[in-house]
């Protein structure tokens, strides 16, 4: 049997988001161009600004589309660039914040402070506040952790960073496991800017969007022509574009219901691995997306486990896609207090509403005689 475990990594592409993709490739003007063709791309640029922007709840002038969450993700944070410097981070950010952080810190000497989640995967607002002061301009914490789908207390967070931080400190999430999966409202959870990517909700790869709020000023990546209101030049990525924004619509249109079948699918699941002796899993179970399983079977190493479970058919992963091969023990299992022994076990297994209860048995059935092999 073949089987898709690794939602968290990519999704296929949706057929609405295909047929919307190929359609938009037929009208191939350039959005910037004055001519009919051109107006015609830029009439479906707009409409698929407007429809992020409504699923968002925020206005159409605060979206600007990128390459993608990593593009999103160092375009955010560059706006602590300006200001006093002080840059606050959870410790389990994506390496598309961390890294960004590492090397903007190294250039302009700013000073980055990383708080550790709580144990279960959870980020304290209270620890974000305490280091916060009035000489920070920027906070990013994540809205769902990609590794072990842990949910943030976003709100929470917002309002602390208020309490402690001056008027100008920017607020920003990283929403690319969120969006699509769980409710995703700017003005509810009080982010001044957000990052999310087609490819986790099924649209297509390398398409993504900054939100930021009307007011910041943006610090481009980039320089070139006047797209996206000068401040992210290139020619947009129209087709893809188009089929992010049908992707959006109804993946948020339909998440009740499939968080509903994911959430079975993946407590089915868990119990077949609660089976398994001295099997753990990682972070809070009740604040966790629908589909993710982040678990470790003591003695045994996760990329054999993910290699012996590829040969068995089943794809998942030993953590973050962008990580895997490195032979670095997980950031963000290490980040939550687990040793880098414990660390190295684990495996995510990331589902959605398409998969069946024969794939999850499946899935436990294999789990069982690969730890058992190994263990031996
Ligand atoms: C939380 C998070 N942020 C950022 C990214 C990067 O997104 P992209 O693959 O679109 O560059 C990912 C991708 O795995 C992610 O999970």
């Amino acid at each position: 049997m073949n089987v898709y475990a690794d939602h968290a990594a990519t999704t296929p592409m949706r057929a609405c988001a295909k047929e919307a993709m190929l359609e938009a490739l037929e009208d191939f003007g350039n959005p910037s161009s004055i001519h009919s063709a051109g107006r015609l791309a830029a009439v479906r640029l707009e409409s698929a600004r407007k429809e992020v922007a409504e699923l968002l709840n925020c206005r159409p002038s605060e979206i600007y589309f990128t390459s993608g969450g990593t593009e999103a993700d160092n375009w955010a944070i560059r706006a602590a660039r300006y200001g006093d410097g002080h840059v606050v981070a959870s410790a389990f950010e994506h390496h598309a914040i961390i890294h960004a952080l590492k090397a903007m810190a190294r250039e302009k000497e700013r000073h980055v402070e990383l708080v550790k989640p709580e144990r279960d995967g959870i980020v304290d607002p209270e620890r974000v506040r305490r280091n916060v002061s009035q000489y920070t301009n920027l906070v990013t914490v994540m809205a769902a952790n990609n590794e072990v789908g842990t949910i943030q207390p976003v709100e929470e967070i917002g309002r602390e960073i208020r309490k402690g931080g001056n008027k100008r400190t920017i607020f920003h999430t990283d929403a690319v496991q969120a969006v699509g999966h769980i409710p995703v409202d700017v003005q509810k959870m009080g982010v001044d800017m957000l990052s999310l990517s087609a490819h986790k909700f099924g649209g297509p790869k390398g398409v993504g969007v900054l939100y930021c709020r009307n007011g910041i000023i943006l610090d481009p990546l980039l320089f070139g022509g006047g797209q996206e209101r000068g401040n992210r030049p290139g020619t947009e990525n129209t087709p893809g574009i188009v089929a992010m924004a049908v992707a959006m619509r109804e993946a948020c249109e339909n998440m009740e219901s499939a968080a509903a079948k994911t959430r079975e699918l993946r407590d089915r699941l868990i119990r077949r691995i609660k089976e398994i002796p001295d099997s753990y899993i990682h972070g809070s179970l009740e604040k966790r997306l629908p589909g993710n399983i982040n678990c470790s079977f003591a003695g045994v190493e996760g990329e054999a486990v993910v290699i012996m479970l590829d040969l068995a058919g089943v794809c998942a992963s030993s953590g973050s896609a962008c990580t895997s091969g490195t032979g670095e023990p997980s950031h963000v299992l290490t980040a939550m207090g687990l040793s880098r022994k414990d660390a190295y076990g684990a495996i995510r297994i990331t589902l959605e509403e398409t998969n069946t209860e024969a794939e999850v048995d499946y899935i436990g059935d294999q789990l069982a005689e690969i730890v058992k092999a190994l263990r031996k």
